[in-house]
């Protein structure tokens, strides 16, 4: 077994064989006292995993959780860019991840020196970043939002500053939308939010015709267009609890349909179809996650996100700025 871990490059894996016959809930549970750690879980993460964290929440939730936990460890079950933010927040805490190559296609698409040179064409310009990106495209931005208050951040700069969105160019176009706000704006998206097929969905609602669409802004302009409702993982949630629709179509990873169809077992939520043949729409990455690695990673606390000073206190910045934002809006 090797770990290499080379800042937020982090690589590998615990590879170890777990005991089938353990219980594992009960075990991952007796380890969070022993260690005072603490489980995040991002909704796009197994049930099995999110019936065992702390907190499962949106990319919003999970860094407000990740900056005011007192645990000594954090184990985020998500994508490397949601530990590595924890890690950011906390660097005196050992951040953990169960698998460190969950990486995220959205945040692969703006690589860091590109960015740089992309910025440097607009030196104007106030970078905002979604908060699914590298910690190196974090440390060249000046805040950072999600898909839940990115609306609402850009809204707090004074109307005429010209503003770089990135890596998101669906999230960035609506954001302009919203907000009447002319942005430039980085070509970047999300495997699984750009593969929903216009066609098919359109199909299942005539299958369906009481069934409301709903979507998260990181799918592409067509099935925003179609959409009843669009919102961060969070918002799509609370949508589906207040609203009355006995039927929902839903255009986002499939993970959040394990929270939908707990807080409201009466209706049915139906994943949107996608136009890849696997016929899918489970985000690899986020999907690398297992109950057994959560274990591993907690017994072992590997792998471990270790990460660049310099890189580190130039991205909290504007981390920091976009969670006094959100809490002055009350967000
Ligand atoms: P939110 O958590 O902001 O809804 O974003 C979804 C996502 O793609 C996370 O990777
Ligand atoms: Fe990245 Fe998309 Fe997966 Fe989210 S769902 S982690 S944006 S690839």
């Amino acid at each position: 077994m090797e770990i290499v871990e080379t800042g937020w490059e982090t690589k590998g894996y615990l590879d170890i064989p777990v005991d089938p016959t353990l219980d594992l809930v009960r075990e991952i549970d007796k380890l969070k006292r022993e260690k005072n750690a603490v489980l995040l879980a991002h909704y796009y993460q197994d049930s099995d995993i999110q019936d065992v964290a702390d907190y499962i929440g949106d990319s919003l939730g999970l860094a407000q959780q990740a900056a005011r936990t007192k645990a000594d460890i954090i184990v985020f079950a998500g994508v490397h860019f949601m530990a590595e933010t924890a890690k950011i927040l906390n660097p005196q805490k050992k951040v953990l991840m169960p698998d460190a190559h969950a990486g995220c296609s959205l945040a692969d698409s703006c690589p860091p020196p590109l960015f740089r040179k992309f910025k440097e064409q607009y030196p104007d310009h106030t970078v905002i970043s979604y908060i699914n990106c590298t910690a190196g495209i974090k440390a060249l931005s000046d805040i950072i939002c999600t898909s839940s208050n990115a609306v609402k951040i850009v809204e707090t700069l004074p109307p005429d500053t010209p503003v770089i969105f990135a890596p998101d160019r669906n999230l960035g176009r609506y954001v302009m939308e919203k907000t009447g706000r002319d942005m430039v704006l980085w070509n970047g998206t999300c495997m699984v939010h750009e593969i929903f097929s216009q066609e098919k969905i359109t199909k299942l609602r005539h299958r369906h015709p009481d069934a409301k669409l709903i979507a998260h802004p990181e799918c592409e302009e067509a099935i925003l267009e179609m959409a009843d409702f669009i919102g961060s993982t969070t918002g799509l949630l609370k949508f589906t609890r207040e609203d009355n629709s006995p039927v929902y179509i839903v255009a986002t990873e499939t993970g959040i349909l394990h929270q939908m169809q707990k807080a409201s077992p009466h209706k049915q939520f139906i994943p949107a179809p996608p136009d890849n043949l696997c016929a899918c729409n489970d985000c690899p990455h986020m999907k690398r996650n297992t109950l057994e690695k959560v274990y591993t990673c907690m017994r072992y606390e590997q792998p471990e996100i270790l990460m660049d000073k310099t890189i580190l206190e130039q991205a909290r910045k504007p981390i920091q700025r976009m969670l006094d934002i959100s809490a002055s809006l009350g967000l």
